[in-house]
């Protein structure tokens, strides 16, 4: 009795997957760079066997997954792994994906753009890193430099357990797109390193980063003009300038930002915790804003500074704020310009916004 309910089940299970399968044709298929003709040994271009690979995989229909392979090394020099695509594409970078120097760049600018793309995944799976070799650029921060990652334009995409270390400058670009989580991403760059924000969103939505460890030499996230909905938890930065949003304010029309949650996040040896920019002589508007839970040490005497312009910020709200002096003994204060809020539970206690 028992065995024929389970084969009944079972079979009600399996038959609308024989129908897909039959339907649609190739499922989960898997297509290897080493197929395509990389090298991986960190020396040789492999920039045309990942390109041929991707063609491949794009082309194809169903679930099909593009595998870079652990235990090696591939140079590449600008990949632009582009759709539309037939089919839902799953990247196991499991491999390192290594930039040649700055003498020998040819790519564009970034190392590795992926854009027009629906429900991409791209999965390091612990072993993934993508190394910029920023440190053959760095040394000139006026020139050019290449991003490493660059999302344009991807709906419904999921980032996971991936390292992305020496960015010439940006790590991740997230720009237009909609619906994106990264998760367990690793970004590490030394203090000292020019411009290498962390994460720069522009023009995007429903973004969620979260359990992340992002070290650099800039901001750990900049939420630029155009993103909303747009969420960090848990992330650690450090070091690193901040989380930011901003700067707002060139451009009038587009530089808007709204619904940002930044929450259970730690900041150690960062210039700022969290931080709002805007940019002087545009009268932009910050409204409605709440700091809670921030506990820890500030290196410099003022801990909060909430200086806005004469048009005024409207709806700040402090709540069970506790950031005291690094140095023993030594008292932490607040700066108000223009800001209309109430302030509850914080040290440094917060008498100067304008009720
Ligand atoms: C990537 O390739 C697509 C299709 O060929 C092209 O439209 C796009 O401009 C390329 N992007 C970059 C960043 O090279
Ligand atoms: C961001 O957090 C807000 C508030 O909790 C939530 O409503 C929203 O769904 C979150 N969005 C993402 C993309 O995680
Ligand atoms: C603002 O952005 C819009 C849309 O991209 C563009 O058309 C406009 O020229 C920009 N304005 C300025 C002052 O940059
Ligand atoms: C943040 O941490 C608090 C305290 O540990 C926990 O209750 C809460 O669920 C966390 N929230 C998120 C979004 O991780």
């Amino acid at each position: 009795m028992q065995g024929s309910i389970t084969y009944i089940l079972i079979f009600s299970f399996i038959s609308p997957c024989l129908c897909t399968r039959l339907n649609v044709g190739t499922t989960n298929d898997v297509y290897n760079v080493m197929q395509y003709g990389a090298i991986g040994d960190g020396k040789s271009d492999d920039t045309q066997a990942f390109s041929k690979a991707w063609s491949s995989v794009c082309a194809s229909s169903g679930m099909s997954t593009l595998v870079i392979p652990s235990g090696k090394s591939f140079m590449v020099t600008g990949v632009n792994f582009s759709g539309p695509c037939n089919a839902k594409i799953t990247i196991q970078m499991e491999g390192r994906i290594v930039a040649p120097s700055k003498e020998n760049w040819k790519g564009g600018a970034n190392l590795i753009t992926m854009e027009y793309l629906n429900e991409l995944i791209v999965d390091g799976n612990g072993h993934g890193e993508v190394y910029g070799n920023g440190g053959t650029w760095w040394n000139c921060p006026t020139c050019f430099r290449p991003g490493v990652l660059f999302f344009h334009a991807c709906n419904g995409l999921n980032v996971r357990n991936l390292k992305i270390t020496h960015s010439p400058q940006i790590h991740v670009y997230v720009m237009q797109c909609n619906g994106a989580t990264f998760t367990h991403v690793s970004i590490n760059s030394p203090a000292t390193s020019p411009n290498t924000d962390g994460f720069g969103i522009s023009y995007s939505t429903n973004i969620l980063i979260q359990d992340s460890d992002i070290k650099s030499g800039d901001d750990c996230i900049a939420i630029n003009g155009g993103s909303t909905f747009i969420n960090a938890t848990r992330v650690t930065c450090g070091p690193g300038h901040r989380i930011s949003v901003g700067s707002l304010g060139r451009n009038k029309t587009t530089d808007k930002v709204s619904d940002i949650h930044v929450r259970n996040c730690t900041f150690t040896g960062t210039t700022n915790g969290a931080r709002i920019k805007t940019v002087e002589d545009a009268s932009v508007s910050v409204s409605f804003v709440t700091y809670r839970g921030f506990t820890g040490t500030s290196a410099t005497d003022v801990a909060i500074s909430l200086d806005c312009s004469s048009s005024g910020c409207y709806g700040i709200v402090l709540e069970e704020n506790n950031i005291v002096s690094a140095q023993p003994g030594k008292k932490t204060s607040a700066f108000c310009r223009n800001a209309h809020g109430t302030a509850t539970h914080t040290i440094p206690n917060v008498l100067c916004l304008i009720k």
